[in-house]
């Protein structure tokens, strides 16, 4: 199955008007293979900006979170009615830091992936395990854990219209990647469980991995059978790097 490489960048809340500027018009000349997509996820302030300066045809606007109501009184939120209005194509859901700093559990951030594909915004649903998971060899037991309450409410078909981002926690931010055999086992991992509820959907969903890439390690993790790509936080803050990533990226 040929499935689309996704670069994501997830400035989480770090840039500028400045870096809005500098990272569009880098990004608006950049070579990508074909089969290359890339999103640009800044904090929400600059979504309006960035959306009037993106022009490549393969570079898309992501938000970072998001309510999974439409409309109301929850002050200091965002809807997907808003996010349209900016063409956001993508929504990073159930980040790392939003489980943990802010206590978001897996049922929450199925009623916002399901929201977000309502309103035709693609969901970039995060999941990984921590380092002391990881040891205690509960890795699968937690990613499934943590996607089963989506299938749960959405259903496997709808998958169709899903990327999956694997970040081990223990390599967010810490520049402790995981060796690109250990991130194929566990997308493999990811793509047998999807598989035990459909197998075509299992093969075409995009699983993207996340935790300390850049632009020396990714190639050899990119390169791997069930690894379709990245979510980049800190190398995502470097023109010169992130750019460097998107163009020597290949599609599968
Ligand atoms: P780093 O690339 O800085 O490790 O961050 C990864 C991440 O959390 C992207 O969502």
């Amino acid at each position: 199955m040929n499935r689309r490489t996704i670069v994501v960048a997830n400035w989480k809340m770090n840039g500028n008007l400045n870096l809005v500027e500098e990272m569009s018009k880098r990004l608006n000349q950049v070579q990508l293979d074909e089969s290359v997509d890339v999103i640009v996820c800044p904090s929400f302030p600059y979504l309006a900006t960035m959306a009037t300066k993106l022009t490549h045809k393969n570079v898309y606007l992501g938000a970072q979170n998001m309510n999974a109501q439409t409309k109301g009184a929850f002050t200091g939120e965002i809807s997907t009615t808003m996010l349209q209005e900016f063409a956001v194509k993508y929504v990073i859901l159930g980040h790392s830091e939003r489980r943990s700093i802010y206590q978001e559990t897996s049922v929450e951030i199925a009623q916002k992936v399901s929201a977000a594909l309502n309103s035709g915004i693609t969901p970039i649903l995060c999941i990984g395990e921590s380092a002391d998971q990881r040891t205690a060899e509960q890795t699968e037991t937690i990613l499934a854990a943590q996607l089963q309450p989506v299938i749960d409410e959405i259903g496997i078909e709808k998958f169709n219209e899903v990327v999956i981002a694997y970040e081990p926690v223990w390599a967010i931010g810490t520049g402790k990647t995981a060796s690109p055999e250990m991130a194929q086992a566990t997308h493999q991992y990811i793509r047998q469980f999807l598989s035990a509820n459909n197998t075509e959907i299992a093969d075409k969903v995009p699983l993207l991995y996340g935790g300390s890439v850049n632009a020396q390690n990714c190639e050899a993790l990119f390169a791997q059978p069930d690894i379709d790509g990245g979510l980049l936080g800190g190398a995502s803050l470097k023109v010169d790097e992130f750019s460097q990533i998107c163009s020597t990226v290949k599609g599968s």
